[in-house]
């Protein structure tokens, strides 16, 4: 595959099931017809590579109905529960095979060894929420492989100052902490709490209740405090007042709903005389398109990053990321200037 990159997955779920079959999607969508407009697609080309230009070269997971299937069916296969967007999607060639069990030393060897037979130039990790040691261990066998990591999730990767500083080093991007959904609940609380606050009303009070039917929902039902902490990280950012907001990540597994989450917002304010104002929102969304559709725009990033010889944050990235090394803190120009570094 000509000018694409070289991904390799850690965690095989929803979310790469999303990821997977919308390249496929888009692939599809411009075979018919060339000049297609891409739905869902934020930039066309970031460093000079589209959408289209992944190559699936390694995929790792430790679920038995996965290990050892092509890929292409692995992203198929329950408990995943991500809708089919394209029917009969083809074999990619590439098999799951059994991914880091606790991230001792030499499961970390044996994974490095893996990215550098495959020429991995990123790997992608998306395990469940919650398992901050082997965050650290995939990150060490990226580190080792001489490839750039993207952190989904909230374990602290990036924000690890000594990680941080060790693919600096070697020149190479490091992406995190924790994706910010594309139109996720955590962008449309903070949009809405930016407009009470200034309007000059003053907050009384607000939470956000999250609910859906996937495993990361389940999951966050028993490791749900990283990704609170991660989602208030996102709104202290912008200058919130979080003492008074609170946000539930997973209030509960509703089989039904799948893959979609569906999100309630409620603000309470007060206005002139203190007379109340209050916003009560529903947002319903599918949850794994929410994570695909920045994690296309992150590993661009990474990829574009390391063949130009960038090492470790990449403020390119911040905007998609709720927990960057170093909080929000960039301005237009810096994002400009970050951008023209990844190349036309
Ligand atoms: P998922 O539960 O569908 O997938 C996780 C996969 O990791 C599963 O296939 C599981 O078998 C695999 N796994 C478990 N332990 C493993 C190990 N030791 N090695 C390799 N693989 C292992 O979750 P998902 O929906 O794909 O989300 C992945 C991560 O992204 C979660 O941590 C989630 O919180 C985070 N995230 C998701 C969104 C979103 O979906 N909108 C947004 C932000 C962050
Ligand atoms: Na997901």
């Amino acid at each position: 595959m000509k000018d694409s990159f070289r991904l390799a997955v850690a965690g095989v779920g929803n979310n790469v099931a999303a990821l997977l079959q919308g390249i496929a999607f888009y692939r599809a969508l411009r075979l018919s017809d060339p000049s297609a407009a891409l739905p869902g697609v934020r930039v066309e080309t970031v460093g000079g590579l589209s959408v289209m230009n992944v190559h699936f070269v390694a995929a790792l997971d430790v679920a038995q109905a996965k290990v050892g299937r092509d890929l292409a069916e692995a992203v198929m296969a329950t408990p995943n529960n991500f809708p089919e967007l394209v029917p009969a999607l083809p074999p990619t060639g590439v098999v799951v095979e059994s991914g880091m069990m606790n991230g001792d030393p030499d499961e970390i060897a044996a994974v490095s060894e893996r990215l550098v037979s495959t020429g991995t130039e990123v790997l992608l990790y998306s395990l469940p929420t919650g398992r901050q040691r082997l965050a650290e261990s995939y990150a060490r066998a990226a580190l080792d492989a001489g490839a750039a990591f993207v952190n989904c999730t909230p374990e602290k990767v990036a924000r690890d100052d000594d990680l941080l500083k060790c693919f600096s080093d070697e020149n190479l991007p490091l992406i995190g902490d924790d994706l910010a959904s594309h139109l996720g609940a955590t962008v449309v609380h903070r949009a809405l709490l930016d407009l009470v606050t200034q309007r000059g009303l003053s907050l009384e009070g607000s939470y956000q209740v999250n609910l859906g039917g996937n495993e990361d929902f389940r999951n966050l039902r028993s490791h749900g405090s990283t990704k609170r902490e991660s989602k208030l990280n996102a709104m202290r950012d912008s200058g919130i007042d979080v003492e008074r907001v609170e946000v539930v990540p997973s209030g509960g597994h509703i089989g039904y709903i799948q893959d979609r989450k569906f999100c309630h917002i409620n603000i309470e304010s007060r206005g002139w005389g203190g007379t109340p104002a209050i916003i009560d929102l529903t947002l319903k969304v599918q949850d794994s398109s929410n994570a695909a559709g920045v994690i296309i725009d992150l590993v661009r990033i990474a990829a574009a990053g390391k063949r130009r010889g960038l090492g470790g944050a990449l403020v390119a990235s911040f905007p998609q990321l709720k927990s960057p090394p170093g909080g929000h803190r960039y301005t237009e120009d810096d994002l400009r200037v970050a951008y023209a570094e990844l190349g036309p």
